[in-house]
């Protein structure tokens, strides 16, 4: 990322990350010395985005761990399932949350014959671990789904995938970053993604640095743009992507690929595997978050809407298989039927 900071990180004892909630305006890293403010910084979206935010809660419990006084193993396990169900409980949409907090309490859970400094030392490990490898599955991502991105193509994106919704990289945005590094010379519409306007302040922030040609439109705009201008292929992330293929994402990002299917416009969603969660049949059984109403009611501080006048604000949405093109992967790209290609790759990383 930015003179190769991370998104999230380890500095000193705490966990460190990127304020986006004052991006593009102000740069500027907040230190974290506690899981409760860890969960706190999830749930308020200091960082945000599906693998950044698997990052974060794996770093959670190494600093949970760190600032333990217990004396036995026991002891020190029952306080780290209690700084788990914190952690778990601070957004239920993307999937890499709870695949984090399972791969550490797993990690912990081979560590019970070893003196408790050195299971400190070994959670703060496997913590960098999922930081360190998320950048290279993005990297993997990225030239995987480069393929698919012909020259000067016109490129629909939706919220953020880029650096700052992962350790590094980005999954979507990577995908758009490594077809430029090869130049392609993408052009990519970037959905300012209401409510909370990922794409205006975090997209476009991270394309201007890049130095990748864009415009800001407004959600809506999709469809007119897909009639009017010619749009080469859309491209997202995911928060979960269910067995069959079905894909939470963004809210608005339905909206997206209905108006891609309509006008014949490929739809890929590029996602890291932890994104995949096979114990969910279809999208129906994936929890969609559902935030305040002074997202949608205000824009920043100021309101906009009548006194009294009520929102809905689902964080996320769930795309059917059926409107979605390939899945990219690390593993290579994946079309349909998914489920099958899903499992093998499942059974075949065990
Ligand atoms: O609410 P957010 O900003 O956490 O939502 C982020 C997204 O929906 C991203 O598209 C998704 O997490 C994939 S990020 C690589």
């Amino acid at each position: 990322m930015t003179q190769n900071i991370r998104t999230v990180f380890w500095q000193d004892g705490r966990v460190a990350l990127i304020d986006q909630r004052r991006l593009p305006h102000e740069f500027h890293i907040n230190t974290y010395e506690s899981y409760t403010a860890v969960a706190d910084a999830i749930r308020t979206m200091v960082v945000r985005g599906a693998p950044a935010i698997g990052a974060a809660a794996g770093f959670g419990i190494a600093v949970a761990a760190q600032n333990s006084t217990a004396a036995s193993f026991e002891q020190l396990q029952r306080e780290l399932h209690e700084a788990e169900r914190v952690l778990a409980e601070s957004r239920p949409t993307a999937v890499n949350l709870f695949w984090a907090l399972r791969r550490m309490m797993n990690r912990l859970g081979t560590l019970t014959d070893l003196p408790l400094d050195q299971v400190r030392a070994a959670l703060l490990a496997e913590a960098q671990a999922i930081a360190d490898e998320d950048v290279q599955t993005n990297q993997t991502m990225g030239a995987h789904g480069a393929t698919f991105i012909p020259q000067n193509a016109t490129i629909y994106h939706h919220c953020n995938t880029g650096a700052l919704a992962t350790v590094d990289w980005g999954t979507a945005l990577g995908v758009i970053r490594s077809a430029h590094e090869q130049g392609k010379k993408p052009f990519v519409l970037v959905d300012e993604t209401r409510p909370r306007l990922q794409g205006a302040r975090l997209t476009s922030w991270e394309l201007m640095r890049w130095g990748i040609d864009h415009q800001i439109v407004v959600d809506g705009a999709s469809g007119h743009y897909m009639r009017t201008r010619g749009v080469d292929l859309c491209i997202v992330g995911a928060d979960r992507i269910a067995a069959n293929g079905d894909t939470a994402n963004k809210i608005g990002t339905y909206n997206l690929a209905l108006a891609a299917h309509a006008h014949n416009v490929p739809f890929y969603v590029a996602a890291p595997f932890s994104t995949v969660d096979l114990s969910l049949a279809n999208g129906d059984q994936i929890p969609i978050e559902e935030r305040s109403d002074d997202e949608v009611l205000c824009i920043g501080s100021e309101r906009i809407a009548p006194e009294g006048a009520k929102a809905g604000n689902p964080a996320f949405d769930v795309t059917p298989n059926a409107y979605i093109t390939a899945i990219i992967t690390e593993y290579g790209v994946i079309r349909p039927p998914f489920e099958e290609r899903l499992r093998a790759i499942t059974a075949a990383r065990r």
